[in-house]
């Protein structure tokens, strides 16, 4: 079993989310947990019956006056199932610290939502300074649940992926040092310009436990093709 999880970020207007979610719902998928993170707006049109629903990001704050955020309780009672936490876009453009991140994975766990937490170094030089400094959020909330997407902030949208070798070392580290340091077995998922032909040679990482899809996740045949691919390897 494979986790799938398909970051749509700030795109597709109502109708295209509609026809997406008709055209994934014709998909057999059984063997695998497919995750659909669409804009917040689209979360109560999902259907949650054939695929997961996640979204792309929670308030800081469990409730009140916080115009235009949206709760964890908000999306629980959406049904979500999955929320992303520290992408790379929202450490970047909305300056998302460690601080506001703990929170927000409280707020999840609080809610029962499992967090996929968002790791990655934007240079190879300083990976593991960064990936240490981006996990120890986890030293200050004890979650039952938790996913972690590893994405190197130069792979996302660039179509720069890094060779199987060192996606297995990272992964291998990562697990490890959350082992190690937190007591915890997590899965981990590969992400940065993922796509329909590139997955035939990532879908070979052993210990990869997953992928988190941006743009090639907007067309449900491409999602078609990467679902056959991670089905017969
Ligand atoms: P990408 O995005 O597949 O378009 O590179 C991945 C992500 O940001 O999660």
């Amino acid at each position: 079993m494979k986790y799938l999880f398909l970051n749509h970020k700030m795109n597709l207007n109502k109708d295209e989310i509609i026809d997406y979610n008709n055209e994934l719902n014709k998909i057999n998928y059984e063997a695998h947990e497919i995750a659909v993170f669409p804009s917040a707006v689209y979360l109560s049109l999902m259907d949650s019956s054939n695929y997961k629903i996640g979204a792309q990001n929670v308030c800081i704050y469990e409730n009140g006056s916080y115009t235009g955020e949206v709760s964890a309780s908000q999306l629980a009672s959406l049904n979500c199932s999955y929320c992303l936490v520290g992408h790379s876009e929202r450490r970047a453009i909305f300056k998302e610290s460690n601080e506001e991140i703990c929170l927000k994975l409280r707020n999840l766990q609080n809610a029962g939502i499992t967090p996929v937490l968002c790791v990655g170094e934007s240079d190879k030089n300083n990976r593991y300074d960064v990936l240490k400094e981006q996990l120890s959020v986890l030293s200050s909330c004890d979650l039952d649940k938790l996913i972690i997407a590893y994405e190197p902030v130069y792979s996302i949208g660039t179509g720069v992926v890094l060779g199987n070798n060192e996606i297995n070392e990272v992964i291998l580290w990562i697990k490890q040092y959350i082992l190690d340091n937190f007591s915890k077995k997590v899965f981990v998922l590969y992400g940065g310009s993922v796509n329909d032909s590139n997955i035939v040679t990532l879908n070979t990482v052993s210990s990869l436990d997953g992928f988190l899809i941006g743009k090639s996740s907007l067309s449900v045949d491409k999602v078609t093709k990467i679902l056959e691919v991670i089905t017969s390897g």
